[in-house]
């Protein structure tokens, strides 16, 4: 039920309207009794620049940010988290009293003078990821090849390299923007400090190197768009063939539930992982950010398959 007390959360980014980010979270929202609502924003770029001051003027207690602004957003903020910031994007934004109450206890209200609001940037994309990964399998002293090297790609490459995995390689369509991508990690990994993994070993190439580099992979992860809606019949980039079955196959593609890529990880007998889980675990790491608690994950989940 909508009522004056609600405290708002949503989405930015453009488009938006085929986000089912709403479903999820507010499915744990009245599944927890949290007066909350979550919805989407369209933002046009010229507008960006005045989101965050709006939001501090309306007491919007938090944000998801999605493309193309997950790197342009961080210039408005007032404090980006250390992996945030070592990942270059930001995909979760809470609002915050600077006197010390924050919006953690739901009763708490914003303080409704905008100096007194800080607005705090978060990536949950990379750890919810990790998460999605080690329901099935530790990471630890692991090869992973990742396909594709966007903004998925360095989040996710970047999380894993900082925790425990032996060796990560990415290989693009493009093979320039690989290793551009594997140079911008090293760098930013060099002055990340915070972390007590050793650091994984990075190298790219471009999409011939499949062949020879999944041989010996643990995790084959695809970060790039092949197979999404409306494309579902799109050529995966790995067939059966080169698969095997201690392989573990995850897209970070939700929709459909089951690319072409997954239908061909079952078929070779590989573990496979969709991408609703990226999406699920990001959001529950996004949901205690805002609120402090453990959201509930199976409420989340089937709201997410329901809405696919
Ligand atoms: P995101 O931010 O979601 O990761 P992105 O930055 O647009 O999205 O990245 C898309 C990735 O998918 C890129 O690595 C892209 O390869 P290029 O660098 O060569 O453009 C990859 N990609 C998109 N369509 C592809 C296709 N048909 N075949 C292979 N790779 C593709």
């Amino acid at each position: 039920m909508i009522n004056g007390s609600k405290k708002v959360l949503g989405l930015i980014g453009h488009p938006v309207e085929h986000s089912i980010s709403h479903i999820m979270y507010n499915a744990a929202f009245e599944y927890m009794g949290l007066d909350n609502i979550y919805t989407l924003f369209d933002v046009s770029k010229n507008n960006l620049p005045n989101v965050i001051k709006g939001a501090k003027s309306l007491c919007i207690m938090g944000f998801n940010v999605t493309i193309p602004y997950k790197t342009d957003i961080i210039k408005y903020l007032d404090v980006v988290d250390g992996l945030a910031n070592a990942i270059g994007a930001v995909n979760t934004i809470k609002f915050e009293n600077i006197v010390g109450e924050d919006t953690n206890n739901n009763n708490n209200n914003l303080n409704h003078d905008n100096h007194n609001i800080l607005a705090k940037g978060f990536n949950t994309d990379g750890i919810g990821d990790l998460r999605a990964i080690s329901e099935v399998s530790s990471v630890k002293d692991k090869k992973i090849l990742i396909l594709g090297a966007g903004g998925a790609s360095r989040a996710v490459a970047f999380q894993l390299a900082i925790s425990g995995v032996e060796d990560i390689v990415i290989l693009n369509r493009t093979e320039k923007n690989a290793n551009i991508l594997v140079k911008g990690i090293e760098n930013s990994l060099s002055s990340f400090e915070n972390f007590k993994n050793p650091i994984a070993n990075l190298s790219s190439g471009s999409l011939n190197n499949i062949k020879n580099e999944i041989k010996n992979s643990d995790i084959l992860i695809n970060t790039t768009s092949v197979g999404m809606y409306p494309n579902i019949n799109q050529n995966p980039l790995v067939k059966n063939d080169l698969m095997h079955s201690d392989l573990i196959v995850h897209d970070l593609i939700y929709n459909p539930l089951e690319t072409g890529l997954i239908k061909e990880a079952k078929i070779s007998g590989a573990i496979t992982i969709s991408g609703l889980k990226m999406l699920l675990y990001q959001g529950v790491e996004s949901f205690k950010i805002w609120t402090g608690l453990d959201s509930p994950v199976k409420v989340m989940e089937d709201a997410i398959i329901n809405a696919i």
